[in-house]
């Protein structure tokens, strides 16, 4: 796999090869936790906003390879004073090995990469949520027993729900392997035109098949549904219209009929059951959500190896 970019920002920072060669070294590292490969390196993670899966999975990741994870406190950095992210990222990249960072603004985190000489990576923005996509699709291509992104191109992979941060990571990163992607949700909050046209630019090159409807029956033929929250954190103060707006794309056991017959349901979690998904099909495709969830671990160490020098 050739080198990645210095930091993982955006999907669209990887090409078809280097999603590829993370998920490969993922499912390889699933096989033996441990190792030394981190040995006396450190990350430092910087999370302005709630975390459990990503920030513990680096965490496990970082010390299962022999380093050392740092959480930096928000509330306890200097930049809360007031210290510009230019100085911090100068100081924190003479003594860090990479920056993880979680934050409402992707600019934040790309002001972070922009001055640091250590990677960066993205552990959620309002824009995109690479990490977790790349452990998603490593899930997909292992329920499917895939064997290459031609493989995987047969599959018709369906996301029921908002324009929010995962959806974008799974718009791109269909775009940039051809895949063939459906959203499903209300028009109001079908996603911003610039995302698609990008998408679309990739999707000239790659034959990606990426279909954004309101129409739930075009969900017939699905392999994977995916579903996440209908309200992301930080749009809490619009709750109550969204539960109302996307209450027709609930992936229920009756959406899951109108699916192909092998059809599984991911979700990133944190779930809201009985929101964007009921707690019959989260009962009933729990095994599926978990080695999910679980494969967050695995990925986070390949991107780290990759990342770090
Ligand atoms: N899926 C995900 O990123 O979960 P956390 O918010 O718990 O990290
Ligand atoms: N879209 C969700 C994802 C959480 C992992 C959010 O941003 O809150």
């Amino acid at each position: 796999m050739k080198n990645l970019k210095k930091d993982l920002l955006s999907i669209y920072d990887l090409s078809v090869e280097q999603i590829w060669g993370l998920v490969s070294s993922a499912r390889k590292l699933k096989k033996s936790k441990y190792s030394d490969k981190l040995k006396n390196k450190t990350i430092g993670l910087i999370f302005e906003k709630p975390s459990t899966r990503t920030m513990v999975s680096f965490e496990t990741a970082m010390v299962q390879s022999g380093g050392v994870p740092l959480v930096l406190d928000t509330q306890k950095l200097q930049t809360k004073r007031g210290e510009s992210i230019y100085d911090t990222s100068k100081v924190l990249s003479r003594y860090l090995n990479a920056l993880v960072i979680r934050a409402f603004k992707h600019e934040f985190v790309a002001e972070f990469a922009k001055y640091c000489s250590i990677p960066v990576i993205n552990a959620l923005t309002d824009f995109e949520h690479p990490c977790q996509i790349l452990a998603d699709l490593m899930t997909i291509i292992e329920k499917f027993n895939i064997k290459s992104v031609k493989e995987l191109k047969k599959l018709k992979i369906v996301f029921a729900g908002d324009s929010n941060n995962v959806f974008n990571s799974w718009l791109a990163i269909s775009a940039v392997l051809g895949l063939n992607f459906v959203q499903l949700g209300p028009k109001k909050y079908f996603p911003k035109k610039d995302l698609l046209q990008k998408a679309s630019e990739y999707a000239k090159k790659t034959k990606a098949q990426i279909l954004i409807s309101n129409d739930i029956n075009d969900v017939k033929g699905a392999n994977v549904i995916y579903t996440d929250v209908w309200t992301s954190m930080g749009n809490e103060k619009e709750a109550d219209v969204r539960k109302k707006e996307f209450k027709p794309y609930q992936v229920n056991v009756d959406m899951l009929k109108k699916a192909n017959k092998n059809c599984i349901v991911l979700h990133c979690l944190p779930a809201v059951r009985g929101q964007e998904i009921t707690e019959e099909v989260m009962a009933l495709q729990e095994k599926n959500i978990f080695d999910q969830a679980e494969n967050r671990l695995h990925i986070q160490k390949a991107i780290m190896f990759a990342l770090i020098k």
